[in-house]
């Protein structure tokens, strides 16, 4: 008797060679004994849509969707999640009554690190995020749920900050402020960085005056060394300072929670990453 061929999924994007993803969703499948493969493509801006299409009208299950073409996931999805809506971006694709299905699971994988993982509460917390690109815009309304008692953005280019406020006015406040005046202002209980900044190897001058001991940093980027954020913040005093590998492996366990109907179990998995 011939066994049925394993459920495919897969993650795009470009670059993608590094991705983490692959041995993670085989760790989530092997804790349940899924059958199933796990593959990166890597497809350039033009090439999105098509590749996407012709993995699910071959059979193909579900697609993680990563820098650099989450709004256009976005914009290609037919239904569309409540998280995605609101964040414009998609991260994971999956097939809905014969259409494809866009959600968005970076922004409740962020809550549940910095929450559950991390044991760190929002409420009544200033919180200061740093950048207002599409790593901002996932984290700005799970934040404003969590009901801090100030949030505040800001950005290189203060006008794209602006931007991300306006978008955001219904679910709540938020404070904008250019890097130059950061200096003048007391310091946080939470600072997050969702600039890219990092990735390029630059970590920007912020003011240590930002940071007391009792201050959270926490870098949504993540290396197998300090990232420059996470440097910067412990250099500057911060009590604590994490980069992103828990919201990695939480928006993961979010992604096969869709396709798969169960959530994993994250804790084991993150220990092996990051050990
Ligand atoms: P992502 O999806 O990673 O957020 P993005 O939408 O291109 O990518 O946004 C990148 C963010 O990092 C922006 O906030 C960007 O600031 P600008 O809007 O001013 O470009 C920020 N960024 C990138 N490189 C930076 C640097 N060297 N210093 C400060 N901010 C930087």
């Amino acid at each position: 008797m011939n066994s049925p061929e394993p459920d495919r999924y897969a993650v795009v994007g470009h670059p993608i060679r590094h991705s983490r993803s692959p041995l993670i969703h085989g760790m989530f499948a092997g804790q349940a004994g899924d059958r199933l493969t796990y593959d990166l493509i890597d497809a350039a801006p033009d090439e999105f849509e098509s590749v996407v299409r012709e993995f699910f009208e071959s059979g193909g299950k579900g697609l993680n969707v990563t820098v650099p073409h989450k709004r256009a996931a976005y914009r290609l999805s037919e239904h569309i999640g409540q998280e995605a809506a609101l964040a414009q971006a998609v991260n994971t694709l999956s097939i809905e009554h014969d259409s494809i299905r866009g959600d968005n699971t970076d922004g409740i994988g962020f809550m549940r690190d910095l929450t559950v993982n991390l044991k760190q509460s929002v409420a009544g917390r200033r919180v200061l995020i740093l950048g207002a690109g599409g790593a901002a815009r996932g984290i700005v309304g799970p934040l404003l749920g969590g009901e801090p008692s100030e949030l505040w953005l800001a950005n290189r280019t203060v006008e794209r900050a602006y931007d991300l406020r306006k978008e955001f006015l219904g679910l709540g406040e938020i404070i904008v402020s250019s890097f130059e005046d950061l200096g003048k202002l007391p310091p946080f209980s939470i600072v997050i960085n969702a600039t890219s900044a990092g990735l390029k190897g630059e970590q920007p001058a912020f003011p240590g005056t930002l940071l007391t001991p009792g201050s959270f940093c926490y870098d949504l980027a993540y290396g197998a060394d300090d990232t420059p954020f996470v440097a910067w913040a412990r250099a500057h005093g911060a009590g604590q300072a994490e980069q992103g590998w828990g919201m990695l492996v939480e928006q993961a366990a979010e992604s096969y929670l869709i396709w798969r109907g169960h959530r994993p179990d994250t804790s084991a998995v993150l220990a092996t990453l990051v050990n």
